[in-house]
Protein backbone atom coordinates (compact mmCIF):
# COMPACT_ATOMS: atom_id res chain seq x y z
CA UNK A 1 0.00 0.00 0.00
CA UNK A 2 1.15 3.80 -0.99
CA UNK A 3 1.91 5.32 1.96
CA UNK A 4 1.17 8.54 0.21
CA UNK A 5 -2.56 7.38 0.42
CA UNK A 6 -3.25 7.78 4.00
CA UNK A 7 -2.94 11.34 4.07
CA UNK A 8 -3.81 12.26 0.48
CA UNK A 9 -6.25 14.84 -0.42
CA UNK A 10 -6.97 14.55 -4.72
CA UNK A 11 -7.51 17.92 -7.00
CA UNK A 12 -9.62 16.25 -10.14
CA UNK A 13 -8.39 18.44 -13.34
CA UNK A 14 -10.02 18.46 -16.77
CA UNK A 15 -7.30 19.15 -18.81
CA UNK A 16 -9.48 20.74 -21.36
CA UNK A 17 -10.98 23.89 -19.16
CA UNK A 18 -8.61 24.33 -16.36
CA UNK A 19 -6.29 26.74 -17.45
CA UNK A 20 -5.12 27.82 -21.23
CA UNK A 21 -1.94 29.45 -21.47
CA UNK A 22 -1.34 29.57 -25.23
CA UNK A 23 -4.47 31.36 -26.28
CA UNK A 24 -6.21 28.70 -28.11
CA UNK A 25 -9.02 28.31 -26.03
CA UNK A 26 -8.33 25.00 -24.68
CA UNK A 27 -6.13 24.21 -21.35
CA UNK A 28 -2.50 23.00 -21.29
CA UNK A 29 0.02 21.13 -19.17
CA UNK A 30 1.40 24.41 -19.14
CA UNK A 31 -1.37 25.98 -17.35
CA UNK A 32 -1.68 23.28 -14.88
CA UNK A 33 1.88 23.62 -13.84
CA UNK A 34 1.54 27.57 -13.54
CA UNK A 35 -1.86 26.27 -10.63
CA UNK A 36 0.03 24.27 -8.70
CA UNK A 37 0.68 26.61 -6.23
CA UNK A 38 -2.89 26.71 -6.09
CA UNK A 39 -3.77 23.23 -5.79
CA UNK A 40 -1.47 23.34 -3.16
CA UNK A 41 -3.26 26.63 -1.07
CA UNK A 42 -6.47 24.07 -1.28
CA UNK A 43 -4.27 21.63 1.13
CA UNK A 44 -4.74 19.11 -2.17
CA UNK A 45 -1.58 17.15 -2.26
CA UNK A 46 -2.46 15.21 -5.46
CA UNK A 47 -3.88 15.20 -8.38
CA UNK A 48 -5.88 13.17 -10.86
CA UNK A 49 -5.71 14.11 -14.66
CA UNK A 50 -8.49 13.40 -16.68
CA UNK A 51 -6.55 11.77 -19.97
CA UNK A 52 -4.27 13.86 -21.85
CA UNK A 53 -2.96 11.46 -24.84
CA UNK A 54 -3.20 12.25 -28.00
CA UNK A 55 -7.04 11.03 -29.20
CA UNK A 56 -9.35 12.70 -31.74
CA UNK A 57 -11.56 13.14 -28.51
CA UNK A 58 -15.04 11.45 -29.77
CA UNK A 59 -15.37 10.97 -26.10
CA UNK A 60 -13.07 13.96 -24.66
CA UNK A 61 -9.74 11.82 -24.31
CA UNK A 62 -11.21 8.17 -23.63
CA UNK A 63 -10.78 7.12 -26.65
CA UNK A 64 -6.98 7.00 -26.65
CA UNK A 65 -4.87 6.74 -29.70
CA UNK A 66 -1.50 6.69 -28.78
CA UNK A 67 -1.02 5.63 -24.82
CA UNK A 68 2.43 7.08 -25.00
CA UNK A 69 2.12 10.04 -26.63
CA UNK A 70 0.55 13.08 -25.11
CA UNK A 71 -2.03 15.28 -27.14
CA UNK A 72 -0.66 18.46 -29.17
CA UNK A 73 -3.08 20.71 -27.86
CA UNK A 74 -2.08 20.06 -24.21
CA UNK A 75 1.61 20.15 -24.68
CA UNK A 76 4.71 17.35 -24.95
CA UNK A 77 5.74 14.10 -23.20
CA UNK A 78 8.58 16.42 -21.69
CA UNK A 79 5.63 19.13 -20.70
CA UNK A 80 4.21 16.24 -18.59
CA UNK A 81 7.76 15.06 -17.22
CA UNK A 82 8.07 18.98 -16.25
CA UNK A 83 4.31 18.74 -14.76
CA UNK A 84 5.54 15.42 -12.84
CA UNK A 85 8.30 16.78 -11.59
CA UNK A 86 6.99 20.43 -10.28
CA UNK A 87 4.52 18.71 -8.65
CA UNK A 88 6.89 16.97 -7.43
CA UNK A 89 8.55 19.67 -5.62
CA UNK A 90 5.66 20.77 -4.12
CA UNK A 91 4.88 17.61 -2.50
CA UNK A 92 1.71 16.67 -5.00
CA UNK A 93 1.51 13.64 -6.64
CA UNK A 94 0.21 12.90 -10.16
CA UNK A 95 -2.38 10.17 -11.35
CA UNK A 96 -2.93 10.00 -15.16
CA UNK A 97 -5.94 8.34 -16.43
CA UNK A 98 -5.56 4.88 -17.59
CA UNK A 99 -8.50 3.40 -19.86
CA UNK A 100 -7.65 -0.45 -20.18
CA UNK A 101 -11.17 -1.35 -21.43
CA UNK A 102 -10.79 0.24 -24.68
CA UNK A 103 -8.90 2.08 -27.01
CA UNK A 104 -9.85 4.80 -30.54
CA UNK A 105 -10.91 3.25 -33.67
CA UNK A 106 -7.99 4.97 -34.84
CA UNK A 107 -5.24 3.96 -32.66
CA UNK A 108 -2.54 2.05 -34.27
CA UNK A 109 -3.08 -1.56 -32.63
CA UNK A 110 -7.39 -1.52 -34.20
CA UNK A 111 -5.65 -0.22 -37.30
CA UNK A 112 -3.81 -3.24 -37.67
CA UNK A 113 -6.52 -5.57 -36.17
CA UNK A 114 -8.75 -4.18 -39.00
CA UNK A 115 -6.75 -5.66 -41.49
CA UNK A 116 -8.55 -8.89 -43.14
CA UNK A 117 -4.67 -10.91 -43.17
CA UNK A 118 -3.95 -11.89 -39.87
CA UNK A 119 -1.88 -10.22 -37.66
CA UNK A 120 -0.58 -9.63 -34.24
CA UNK A 121 -3.21 -7.69 -33.46
CA UNK A 122 -6.11 -9.32 -35.01
CA UNK A 123 -6.82 -11.24 -31.28
CA UNK A 124 -5.88 -7.45 -29.69
CA UNK A 125 -9.87 -6.65 -30.19
CA UNK A 126 -13.20 -9.27 -30.45
CA UNK A 127 -14.36 -9.83 -33.37
CA UNK A 128 -16.80 -12.40 -34.89
CA UNK A 129 -15.81 -14.99 -37.44
CA UNK A 130 -18.40 -13.34 -40.13
CA UNK A 131 -20.29 -10.38 -40.41
CA UNK A 132 -23.13 -12.23 -40.69
CA UNK A 133 -22.64 -13.06 -37.23
CA UNK A 134 -23.78 -10.22 -34.47
CA UNK A 135 -25.53 -12.00 -31.39
CA UNK A 136 -27.70 -9.03 -30.05
CA UNK A 137 -26.95 -9.39 -26.51
CA UNK A 138 -23.27 -7.61 -27.30
CA UNK A 139 -22.50 -4.23 -28.53
CA UNK A 140 -21.09 -4.64 -32.44
CA UNK A 141 -20.14 -2.56 -34.56
CA UNK A 142 -20.88 -3.88 -38.22
CA UNK A 143 -19.86 -4.36 -41.52
CA UNK A 144 -17.54 -0.93 -42.10
CA UNK A 145 -14.05 -2.73 -42.10
CA UNK A 146 -12.91 -5.30 -45.08
CA UNK A 147 -12.24 -7.76 -42.45
CA UNK A 148 -14.99 -10.56 -41.61
CA UNK A 149 -16.60 -9.64 -38.69
CA UNK A 150 -18.09 -7.28 -36.76
CA UNK A 151 -16.07 -5.97 -33.82
CA UNK A 152 -17.21 -5.57 -29.94
CA UNK A 153 -17.57 -2.14 -28.42
CA UNK A 154 -16.95 -0.83 -25.13
CA UNK A 155 -18.63 1.95 -24.76
CA UNK A 156 -19.64 4.47 -27.59
CA UNK A 157 -18.77 3.31 -31.34
CA UNK A 158 -15.90 4.72 -31.58
CA UNK A 159 -14.42 2.89 -28.82
CA UNK A 160 -13.68 -1.05 -29.79
CA UNK A 161 -13.08 -3.36 -26.35
CA UNK A 162 -9.96 -4.94 -25.58
CA UNK A 163 -9.87 -8.41 -25.68
CA UNK A 164 -9.15 -9.76 -22.17
CA UNK A 165 -10.89 -12.80 -23.58
CA UNK A 166 -14.28 -14.30 -21.94
CA UNK A 167 -15.53 -15.60 -19.01
CA UNK A 168 -18.10 -17.63 -19.82
CA UNK A 169 -17.91 -18.78 -23.87
CA UNK A 170 -21.16 -18.87 -25.26
CA UNK A 171 -19.77 -18.89 -28.97
CA UNK A 172 -16.74 -21.01 -29.46
CA UNK A 173 -15.45 -19.62 -32.74
CA UNK A 174 -14.94 -16.41 -31.74
CA UNK A 175 -14.25 -16.05 -28.03
CA UNK A 176 -11.28 -16.53 -26.33
CA UNK A 177 -10.45 -17.58 -22.63
CA UNK A 178 -8.88 -15.06 -20.81
CA UNK A 179 -5.79 -17.33 -20.52
CA UNK A 180 -5.35 -17.52 -24.54
CA UNK A 181 -2.10 -15.92 -25.07
CA UNK A 182 -3.55 -13.51 -26.95
CA UNK A 183 -5.71 -12.36 -23.91
CA UNK A 184 -2.58 -12.13 -21.85
CA UNK A 185 -0.66 -10.07 -24.50
CA UNK A 186 -3.37 -7.29 -23.86
CA UNK A 187 -2.73 -7.23 -19.92
CA UNK A 188 0.67 -7.16 -20.88
CA UNK A 189 0.17 -4.52 -23.63
CA UNK A 190 -1.49 -2.32 -20.65
CA UNK A 191 1.20 -3.07 -18.29
CA UNK A 192 4.09 -1.57 -20.63
CA UNK A 193 1.40 1.44 -20.52
CA UNK A 194 1.82 1.93 -16.87
CA UNK A 195 5.53 1.08 -16.87
CA UNK A 196 5.83 3.85 -19.76
CA UNK A 197 4.57 6.46 -17.65
CA UNK A 198 5.59 5.28 -14.23
CA UNK A 199 9.19 5.39 -15.34
CA UNK A 200 8.57 8.78 -16.31
CA UNK A 201 7.33 10.12 -12.92
CA UNK A 202 3.98 9.27 -12.64
CA UNK A 203 2.66 8.38 -9.33
CA UNK A 204 -0.19 5.91 -10.72
CA UNK A 205 -3.37 5.39 -12.03
CA UNK A 206 -7.55 6.53 -11.47
CA UNK A 207 -8.56 3.34 -14.14
CA UNK A 208 -11.52 3.81 -16.37
CA UNK A 209 -13.96 1.27 -16.25
CA UNK A 210 -12.39 -0.96 -14.33
CA UNK A 211 -14.48 -3.74 -14.23
CA UNK A 212 -15.12 -3.44 -18.03
CA UNK A 213 -12.37 -6.14 -18.91
CA UNK A 214 -13.39 -10.08 -19.39
CA UNK A 215 -16.57 -10.38 -21.04
CA UNK A 216 -19.26 -12.56 -19.52
CA UNK A 217 -19.02 -12.25 -16.33
CA UNK A 218 -21.21 -10.86 -13.43
CA UNK A 219 -20.83 -10.33 -9.56
CA UNK A 220 -17.62 -10.47 -8.31
CA UNK A 221 -15.87 -10.90 -11.77
CA UNK A 222 -13.22 -13.28 -10.82
CA UNK A 223 -11.94 -13.21 -13.98
CA UNK A 224 -11.59 -9.42 -14.39
CA UNK A 225 -10.42 -9.46 -10.53
CA UNK A 226 -7.00 -12.12 -11.62
CA UNK A 227 -6.24 -9.81 -14.21
CA UNK A 228 -6.53 -6.80 -11.70
CA UNK A 229 -3.99 -9.02 -9.15
CA UNK A 230 -1.55 -9.98 -11.96
CA UNK A 231 -1.01 -6.06 -12.70
CA UNK A 232 -1.07 -4.97 -9.26
CA UNK A 233 1.90 -7.70 -8.61
CA UNK A 234 3.74 -5.89 -11.09
CA UNK A 235 3.55 -3.37 -8.96
CA UNK A 236 3.89 -4.18 -5.90
CA UNK A 237 7.03 -5.63 -7.25
CA UNK A 238 8.47 -2.64 -9.34
CA UNK A 239 6.97 0.71 -8.40
CA UNK A 240 5.69 0.04 -4.60
CA UNK A 241 4.55 3.58 -4.11
CA UNK A 242 2.38 3.71 -7.40
CA UNK A 243 -2.02 3.75 -6.76
CA UNK A 244 -4.60 2.17 -8.61
CA UNK A 245 -7.71 3.55 -7.95
CA UNK A 246 -10.72 2.52 -9.86
CA UNK A 247 -13.59 3.17 -11.46
CA UNK A 248 -15.69 0.66 -10.44
CA UNK A 249 -18.11 1.68 -7.44
CA UNK A 250 -17.96 -1.84 -5.26
CA UNK A 251 -14.95 -1.45 -2.78
CA UNK A 252 -15.82 -5.30 -1.57
CA UNK A 253 -14.50 -6.32 -5.02
CA UNK A 254 -12.60 -3.81 -6.67
CA UNK A 255 -10.12 -3.46 -3.33
CA UNK A 256 -9.75 -7.71 -3.30
CA UNK A 257 -8.87 -7.41 -7.12
CA UNK A 258 -5.35 -5.26 -5.88
CA UNK A 259 -6.87 -1.71 -6.19
CA UNK A 260 -6.07 0.92 -3.18
CA UNK A 261 -8.76 2.53 -3.45
CA UNK A 262 -12.47 2.52 -5.36
CA UNK A 263 -14.59 5.40 -6.81
CA UNK A 264 -18.29 5.85 -4.73
CA UNK A 265 -20.06 6.94 -7.06
CA UNK A 266 -23.53 8.24 -8.58
CA UNK A 267 -25.49 4.42 -9.11
CA UNK A 268 -29.19 3.87 -8.54
CA UNK A 269 -29.67 2.41 -4.96
CA UNK A 270 -26.51 3.04 -3.36
CA UNK A 271 -25.20 5.37 -0.69
CA UNK A 272 -23.46 7.84 -2.41
CA UNK A 273 -26.82 8.31 -4.32
CA UNK A 274 -28.74 8.48 -1.05
CA UNK A 275 -26.47 10.87 0.49
CA UNK A 276 -26.18 13.51 -1.93
CA UNK A 277 -28.61 12.99 -5.59
CA UNK A 278 -31.76 10.94 -4.43
CA UNK A 279 -35.03 12.32 -5.97
CA UNK A 280 -38.27 10.53 -6.16
CA UNK A 281 -39.18 8.54 -8.84
CA UNK A 282 -42.29 10.41 -9.74
CA UNK A 283 -42.37 13.59 -8.66
CA UNK A 284 -38.46 14.39 -9.09
CA UNK A 285 -38.52 15.76 -6.00
CA UNK A 286 -34.80 15.77 -4.20
CA UNK A 287 -34.53 12.81 -1.14
CA UNK A 288 -31.12 13.35 -0.37
CA UNK A 289 -29.85 13.21 2.90
CA UNK A 290 -27.64 16.89 2.31
CA UNK A 291 -30.74 18.40 1.16
CA UNK A 292 -32.47 21.44 2.99
CA UNK A 293 -36.05 19.86 2.75
CA UNK A 294 -34.86 17.25 5.53
CA UNK A 295 -36.42 14.87 3.59
CA UNK A 296 -33.16 12.43 2.84
CA UNK A 297 -32.61 8.76 5.01
CA UNK A 298 -29.60 8.80 6.21
CA UNK A 299 -29.86 4.74 7.18
CA UNK A 300 -29.92 4.21 3.61
CA UNK A 301 -26.93 5.55 3.24
CA UNK A 302 -25.40 3.65 6.04
CA UNK A 303 -26.83 0.13 4.66
CA UNK A 304 -24.61 0.46 2.25
CA UNK A 305 -21.47 2.23 3.11
CA UNK A 306 -21.38 0.70 6.52
CA UNK A 307 -21.17 -2.81 4.55
CA UNK A 308 -18.75 -1.86 2.16
CA UNK A 309 -16.38 -0.04 4.69
CA UNK A 310 -16.21 -3.30 6.55
CA UNK A 311 -15.34 -5.53 3.71
CA UNK A 312 -12.44 -3.64 2.69
CA UNK A 313 -11.15 -1.89 6.62
CA UNK A 314 -7.18 -2.68 6.63
CA UNK A 315 -7.30 -3.38 2.91
CA UNK A 316 -7.63 -0.42 0.54
CA UNK A 317 -9.76 2.86 0.61
CA UNK A 318 -13.95 4.39 -0.76
CA UNK A 319 -12.72 7.71 -2.42
CA UNK A 320 -15.82 9.94 -1.54
CA UNK A 321 -16.05 12.63 -4.27
CA UNK A 322 -17.34 16.20 -4.42
CA UNK A 323 -18.60 15.11 -8.09
CA UNK A 324 -16.82 14.32 -11.10
CA UNK A 325 -16.72 14.78 -15.04
CA UNK A 326 -19.31 12.46 -15.45
CA UNK A 327 -21.81 13.85 -13.03
CA UNK A 328 -23.66 17.15 -12.77
CA UNK A 329 -22.44 19.41 -10.14
CA UNK A 330 -24.16 18.97 -6.66
CA UNK A 331 -25.07 22.86 -7.71
CA UNK A 332 -27.32 21.74 -9.83
CA UNK A 333 -29.76 20.26 -7.14
CA UNK A 334 -28.18 22.42 -3.88
CA UNK A 335 -27.75 25.93 -3.36
CA UNK A 336 -24.12 27.29 -2.23
CA UNK A 337 -24.72 26.72 1.47
CA UNK A 338 -26.31 22.96 0.50
CA UNK A 339 -23.28 22.47 -1.27
CA UNK A 340 -20.82 23.65 1.67
CA UNK A 341 -21.99 21.44 3.97
CA UNK A 342 -22.06 18.37 1.18
CA UNK A 343 -18.54 18.86 0.14
CA UNK A 344 -17.12 19.67 3.65
CA UNK A 345 -18.62 16.49 4.26
CA UNK A 346 -16.50 14.76 2.22
CA UNK A 347 -13.29 15.99 3.12
CA UNK A 348 -14.59 14.48 6.97
CA UNK A 349 -15.28 10.84 5.63
CA UNK A 350 -12.60 7.73 5.62
CA UNK A 351 -10.54 6.49 2.50
CA UNK A 352 -9.15 8.86 -0.11
CA UNK A 353 -11.56 11.95 -1.13
CA UNK A 354 -11.55 13.77 -4.31
CA UNK A 355 -12.65 17.68 -4.98
CA UNK A 356 -13.55 18.31 -8.65
CA UNK A 357 -11.92 21.13 -10.18
CA UNK A 358 -14.28 24.17 -9.67
CA UNK A 359 -16.31 22.87 -6.83
CA UNK A 360 -14.17 24.66 -4.39
CA UNK A 361 -15.93 27.42 -5.32
CA UNK A 362 -19.38 26.23 -5.81
CA UNK A 363 -18.90 26.39 -9.96
CA UNK A 364 -22.59 25.80 -11.35
CA UNK A 365 -23.60 23.50 -13.65
CA UNK A 366 -23.96 25.02 -16.72
CA UNK A 367 -27.56 23.94 -18.57
CA UNK A 368 -28.32 24.18 -21.79
CA UNK A 369 -25.23 23.50 -23.30
CA UNK A 370 -24.64 21.58 -27.15
CA UNK A 371 -22.57 18.51 -26.38
CA UNK A 372 -18.79 18.68 -26.70
CA UNK A 373 -16.91 15.70 -27.14
CA UNK A 374 -19.40 13.22 -26.54
CA UNK A 375 -19.69 15.33 -23.28
CA UNK A 376 -23.97 15.04 -23.89
CA UNK A 377 -25.31 15.28 -20.23
CA UNK A 378 -22.35 15.66 -18.72
CA UNK A 379 -21.16 19.00 -20.75
CA UNK A 380 -22.42 21.41 -18.23
CA UNK A 381 -20.06 19.98 -15.84
CA UNK A 382 -17.35 20.27 -18.21
CA UNK A 383 -16.80 24.43 -18.61
CA UNK A 384 -13.92 26.87 -17.88
CA UNK A 385 -12.81 26.99 -14.42
CA UNK A 386 -13.50 30.57 -12.98
CA UNK A 387 -10.21 31.93 -11.44
CA UNK A 388 -11.03 35.52 -11.47
CA UNK A 389 -12.79 39.12 -13.34
CA UNK A 390 -10.46 39.48 -15.95
CA UNK A 391 -11.87 37.99 -19.79
CA UNK A 392 -13.33 34.30 -19.32
CA UNK A 393 -12.73 34.52 -15.98
CA UNK A 394 -8.95 34.23 -16.88
CA UNK A 395 -9.11 30.81 -17.93
CA UNK A 396 -8.30 32.01 -21.55
CA UNK A 397 -7.31 34.48 -23.27
CA UNK A 398 -8.99 33.78 -26.80
CA UNK A 399 -11.99 35.15 -27.84
CA UNK A 400 -15.50 33.85 -26.07
CA UNK A 401 -16.31 31.77 -29.19
CA UNK A 402 -12.92 30.38 -29.66
CA UNK A 403 -13.40 28.75 -26.47
CA UNK A 404 -13.23 25.03 -25.46
CA UNK A 405 -16.95 25.55 -23.51
CA UNK A 406 -18.68 28.71 -22.84
CA UNK A 407 -17.92 29.79 -19.17
CA UNK A 408 -19.99 31.37 -16.84
CA UNK A 409 -21.43 34.96 -17.48
CA UNK A 410 -23.72 35.15 -15.31
CA UNK A 411 -23.76 37.67 -12.90
CA UNK A 412 -23.62 35.40 -9.82
CA UNK A 413 -21.10 33.02 -11.53
CA UNK A 414 -18.27 32.57 -8.50
CA UNK A 415 -14.81 33.37 -9.18
CA UNK A 416 -11.45 32.02 -7.14
CA UNK A 417 -10.97 35.74 -6.77
CA UNK A 418 -13.54 36.81 -5.17
CA UNK A 419 -14.19 34.23 -3.11
CA UNK A 420 -10.16 34.34 -1.65
CA UNK A 421 -11.25 37.40 0.08
CA UNK A 422 -14.66 36.01 1.64
CA UNK A 423 -13.58 34.38 4.99
CA UNK A 424 -16.90 31.81 4.76
CA UNK A 425 -16.51 31.28 1.07
CA UNK A 426 -16.96 27.71 0.21
CA UNK A 427 -13.23 28.27 -1.09
CA UNK A 428 -12.07 29.23 2.36
CA UNK A 429 -14.53 26.43 4.30
CA UNK A 430 -12.88 23.77 1.88
CA UNK A 431 -9.26 24.77 2.62
CA UNK A 432 -10.23 25.03 6.18
CA UNK A 433 -11.77 21.72 6.73
CA UNK A 434 -9.11 20.17 4.27
CA UNK A 435 -6.18 21.53 6.71
CA UNK A 436 -7.83 20.10 9.29
CA UNK A 437 -7.88 16.64 7.84
CA UNK A 438 -4.05 16.74 7.74
CA UNK A 439 -3.86 17.76 11.30
CA UNK A 440 -5.06 14.80 12.65
CA UNK A 441 -4.49 11.21 11.79
CA UNK A 442 -8.25 10.37 13.21
CA UNK A 443 -9.72 12.24 10.61
CA UNK A 444 -7.49 11.09 7.44
CA UNK A 445 -8.31 7.69 5.32
CA UNK A 446 -7.35 5.30 7.79
CA UNK A 447 -9.36 6.92 11.06
CA UNK A 448 -12.08 4.68 12.30
CA UNK A 449 -15.50 5.62 11.76
CA UNK A 450 -18.26 4.78 13.92
CA UNK A 451 -21.72 6.19 13.98
CA UNK A 452 -23.64 7.91 16.90
CA UNK A 453 -26.84 8.90 16.16
CA UNK A 454 -28.40 8.15 12.81
CA UNK A 455 -32.21 7.35 12.52
CA UNK A 456 -34.08 7.14 9.71
CA UNK A 457 -35.88 10.48 8.19
CA UNK A 458 -34.00 12.32 11.41
CA UNK A 459 -31.45 14.60 11.96
CA UNK A 460 -28.94 15.81 12.71
CA UNK A 461 -26.55 12.43 11.43
CA UNK A 462 -23.52 12.29 14.28
CA UNK A 463 -20.47 10.09 13.29
CA UNK A 464 -17.25 9.70 15.54
CA UNK A 465 -13.71 9.20 14.00
CA UNK A 466 -11.35 8.82 17.15
CA UNK A 467 -11.33 11.99 19.23
CA UNK A 468 -13.73 13.78 17.04
CA UNK A 469 -17.39 13.67 16.80
CA UNK A 470 -19.02 14.73 13.63
CA UNK A 471 -22.30 16.28 13.53
CA UNK A 472 -24.29 17.53 10.67
CA UNK A 473 -27.42 19.01 10.08
CA UNK A 474 -28.49 19.87 6.50
CA UNK A 475 -32.06 21.17 6.91
CA UNK A 476 -33.41 24.33 6.96
CA UNK A 477 -35.06 23.79 10.52
CA UNK A 478 -33.39 23.56 14.18
CA UNK A 479 -32.80 19.76 14.68
CA UNK A 480 -31.63 18.42 18.53
CA UNK A 481 -30.71 14.47 19.48
CA UNK A 482 -28.71 12.71 22.44
CA UNK A 483 -25.22 13.49 21.96
CA UNK A 484 -23.33 12.88 25.59
CA UNK A 485 -19.84 14.38 23.68
CA UNK A 486 -18.75 17.69 24.01
CA UNK A 487 -15.77 19.07 23.86
CA UNK A 488 -13.66 22.23 21.82
CA UNK A 489 -15.20 22.86 18.56
CA UNK A 490 -12.82 22.78 15.58
CA UNK A 491 -14.91 23.70 13.12
CA UNK A 492 -17.68 24.78 12.19
CA UNK A 493 -20.37 25.79 9.57
CA UNK A 494 -23.00 27.49 11.32
CA UNK A 495 -24.03 26.90 14.51
CA UNK A 496 -24.41 24.18 17.66
CA UNK A 497 -24.39 23.78 20.84
CA UNK A 498 -24.14 20.15 23.74
CA UNK A 499 -25.76 20.63 26.78
CA UNK A 500 -27.17 18.26 29.43
CA UNK A 501 -25.96 15.33 26.91
CA UNK A 502 -28.20 17.04 23.84
CA UNK A 503 -26.69 19.11 21.07
CA UNK A 504 -28.97 21.54 19.10
CA UNK A 505 -28.07 22.44 16.03
CA UNK A 506 -29.26 25.58 13.88
CA UNK A 507 -30.91 24.85 10.37
CA UNK A 508 -27.90 24.11 8.13
CA UNK A 509 -24.62 23.41 10.26
CA UNK A 510 -21.89 21.22 10.33
CA UNK A 511 -19.65 21.03 13.40
CA UNK A 512 -16.68 19.20 14.79
CA UNK A 513 -15.96 18.71 18.14
CA UNK A 514 -12.85 17.52 19.72
CA UNK A 515 -13.87 15.18 22.41
CA UNK A 516 -12.04 16.28 25.53
C1 LIG B 1 -15.84 6.60 -17.68
C2 LIG B 1 -15.29 7.97 -17.87
O1 LIG B 1 -15.26 8.64 -16.65
C3 LIG B 1 -16.18 8.62 -18.90
O2 LIG B 1 -15.93 10.00 -18.99
C4 LIG B 1 -15.99 7.93 -20.21
O3 LIG B 1 -16.90 8.47 -21.16
C5 LIG B 1 -16.26 6.43 -20.08
N1 LIG B 1 -15.69 5.87 -18.90
C6 LIG B 1 -15.71 5.68 -21.26
O4 LIG B 1 -14.32 5.63 -21.20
Amino acid sequence: MPQWLKDAVFYEIYPQTFCDTNGDGIGDIAGIISKLDYVKSLGCNAIWLNPIFDSPFMDAGYDVRNYKLVAERYGTNDDLVELFNKAHEKGIKILLDLVPGHTSDQCEWFIESQKPEKNEFSNRYTWTDSVWEAPPQYKFVCGITNRDGNYLVNFFSSQPALNYGFAEITHPNWQLPPSHPDCQATVEAMKDVMRFWLDKGADGFRVDMADSLVKNEDGEKPETCKVWRNIRKMLDEEYPEAAIISEWSRPHTSIGAGFHSDFYLDHDNNGYRYLFREKDKETGECKAVFSKNGKGDITKFLDDYLDELKAIKGKGYISFITCNHDTPRMTKMFSPLEAKLAYSFVFLMPGVPFLYYGDEIGMKFMEGLQSKEGGFSRTGTRTPMQWDDSANHGFSTASADKLYLPVDTSADAPTVSAQEKDEDSILNTIRKVIKLRHENEDLQSDGDFEVVYAESGKYPFIFKRGKFVIAVNPTDKEQKAPCKFDGEQVFAIGKACVENEEITMLPQSLVVIKVD
